[in-house]
């Protein structure tokens, strides 16, 4: 186990500062955070699958289909203290006991977690490093589709969408290097299985329209 092999982290963990409700929301984070060592089974033990959201900003999209799935448990990995606090607003109002978070680089947590453990996994609208010198910033490279490889369990799914079209085809050649993985969904429509995320409301208001995608894992 190594927890230094992660390189830099770029994104922001702080913002504007946290208004006092969501003060008070942070303060219950421990309740409900992965620890180390790692144990899906103690954390969830009444689970069948586990499914994995990766930068999951507002937590709008974890929150819909964690109510939506209560079977299922969830995991949500974001970076940035004020989505942490806003997720922890939503299972505090929805009351999704079936979620539990990790408050850092999910990099960090995605060496911890077993083969095969991971049924479905969501990376939405990652953030876009437009210049060309930072495309090596992007989270969705070929590091951490072999990471998702050994992770995500035969005929489990990632799902991803962006409005930027250069970050859509650097998604699609990385999943074209990962033999473990066939596209099964390309489209502008999105099902209508698929709850909304705040930059993906922001991205239609501005008429940048989304791309979302789905990859199998054979
Ligand atoms: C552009 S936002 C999109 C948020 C959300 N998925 C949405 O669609 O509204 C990207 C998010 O990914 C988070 N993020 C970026 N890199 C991350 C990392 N390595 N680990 C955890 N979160 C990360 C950022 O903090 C940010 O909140």
């Amino acid at each position: 186990m190594s927890m230094q092999v992660v390189d830099k982290f770029y994104g922001r963990r702080k913002g504007r500062p946290l208004k006092k409700q969501k003060t008070e929301f942070l303060k219950t984070l421990d309740l409900y955070k992965i620890k180390f060592p790692l144990d899906l089974k103690t954390i969830f033990p009444n689970t069948q699958e586990v499914w994995l959201e990766i930068g999951f900003g507002g937590g709008e999209h974890l929150a819909a289909l964690a109510e939506q799935n209560r079977e299922v448990g969830f995991i949500g990995a974001e970076a940035f203290m004020n989505g942490v606090a806003s997720f922890l607003q939503y299972r505090s109002e929805k009351q999704l006991t079936n979620v539990r978070l990790f408050p850092d680089d999910v990099r960090l947590l995605l060496q911890e977690l077993p083969d095969n453990s991971i049924q479905k996994v969501f990376i939405l609208f990652p953030d876009p490093w437009p210049k060309k010198k930072h495309h090596k910033r992007r989270i969705v490279n070929p590091k951490l589709l072999s990471e998702l490889s050994r992770i995500v369990k035969k005929g489990g799914e990632v799902r991803l969408a962006s409005d930027v079209p250069d970050y859509i085809e650097h998604m699609q050649r990385a999943f074209q290097s990962v033999s473990e993985f066939h596209p099964y969904f390309c489209s502008q429509e999105k099902p209508n299985f698929w709850p909304s995320t705040r930059y993906e409301m922001k991205a239609i208001e501005a008429q940048q329209y989304p791309q979302y995608l789905i990859y199998l894992k054979d």
